[in-house]
């Protein structure tokens, strides 16, 4: 089995390249190792990938669809798991031009690829951020998300369309995966967890937006590789009970499109998130509180029973256990 996982310096990619490696898969990397956060982190990660025989690594930027091609025509890809993008919501109000060239430029490249070289099964990284500005609770995929309030969220939007066009238009069988707020070892910079834990370590204020009056179905990062490498094989095909009428969101009767939410299923405020890493750390936080950030949502909940449907598989770490493995993890990277 030949996957190309884009993104894989990042986060969830390292991980996820990890796991399909372990199960004796070839894994082609594409990264553009962009200078968003530390890089230095995403080199440290792509230095373990490398140091493994099946994994192959192209350093170029998704946008440049004549590179992305050349890789697909060379390795002809079973698989396709694309988790490049600019991630943020607050960086997104500061530099909108980067999302749409990531995000949208670039997942074009990869949708133009599987159009040219057919996969079968393309997986992409959408997001909660995508219920945007609703309060129906737990967020489920059969309802609507027309109401985004990031340009993060626009974009992720928009793969879950030019998707669905592409399932269409050249059955190009595609699943989006809204991913809710991931955390663990080796994970982002500019993510709250890796905030309060340089700030707890070095006795400076934590920024807490809203007061810290906010609540995050925190997931942690096995759950999602998990929840991804049991969808992998599970391409979608066209539903042909799907209702015009009705019109569900989260799945097709014109194309093998699908739409799944991953998270935990268990929605914590960020308090008690902030009081289990300060246990980890043995040491209190120094709070500073600030209003709401625009552009982001007081509370996220997944409703997971579509993912458990399709793979008997619910996502099962407690913040407690999530957050002492990543507090292990941090001292060591960092030698604290
Ligand atoms: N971490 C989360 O909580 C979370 C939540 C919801 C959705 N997501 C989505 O999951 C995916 C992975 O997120 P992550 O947390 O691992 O982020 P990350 O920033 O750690 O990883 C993304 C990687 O993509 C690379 N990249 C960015 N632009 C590129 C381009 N134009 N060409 C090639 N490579 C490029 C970056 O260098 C980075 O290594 C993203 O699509 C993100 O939007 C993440």
């Amino acid at each position: 089995m030949k996957v190309v996982v884009t993104g894989a310096a990042g986060f969830i990619g390292y991980h996820l390249s990890e796991k399909l490696l372990a199960s004796g898969a070839e894994v082609i990397g594409i990264d553009n190792l962009v200078d968003y956060y530390d890089v230095n982190l995403k080199e440290a990660r792509l230095a373990r990938l490398e140091a493994q025989k099946d994994f192959r690594f192209h350093r170029i930027d998704l946008a440049d669809t004549a590179k992305v091609m050349a890789i697909f025509k060379e390795e002809r890809p079973d698989y396709v798991v694309n988790l490049a993008a600019q991630p943020g919501v607050r960086y997104s109000l500061e530099n909108p031009p980067a999302y749409i060239h990531a995000n949208i430029d670039g997942f074009l490249s990869i949708l133009e690829a599987c159009r040219a070289y057919p996969v079968k099964h393309l997986v992409f990284a959408s997001t909660s951020s995508v219920y945007g500005a609703t309060k129906a609770l737990p967020f489920r995929e059969d309802r609507g998300t027309q109401h985004p309030v990031s340009l993060y969220a626009a974009t992720k939007k928009a793969n879950e369309m030019m998707a669905h066009t592409y399932a269409h238009l050249f059955g190009v069988p595609c699943t989006g995966l809204r991913f809710f707020t991931v955390y663990g070892p080796w994970g982002r910079p500019d993510m709250a967890l890796m905030i309060f834990a340089k700030a707890i370590i070095e006795g400076t204020p934590i920024p807490l937006f809203n007061g810290g009056d906010m609540q995050r179905d925190f997931t942690y990062v096995s759950d999602i590789i998990e929840g991804l490498t049991r969808l992998l094989p599970l391409a979608p095909s066209t539903n042909t009970e799907w209702d015009p009428v009705a019109a569900d969101p989260s799945s097709s009767g014109l194309g093998p499109y699908r739409i799944v939410n991953i998270g935990r299923g268990k929605t914590e405020p960020l308090m008690k998130y902030l009081a289990v890493l300060e246990k980890c750390f043995g040491k209190e936080a120094v709070i500073e509180n600030l209003p709401m950030q625009d552009g982001d949502v007081p509370i996220t909940s997944a409703d997971t029973s579509s993912l458990e449907k399709l793979t008997g598989f619910s996502p099962v770490v407690d913040i407690e256990e999530g957050l002492s493995i990543f507090a292990d993890w941090y001292k060591e990277y960092y030698n604290i």
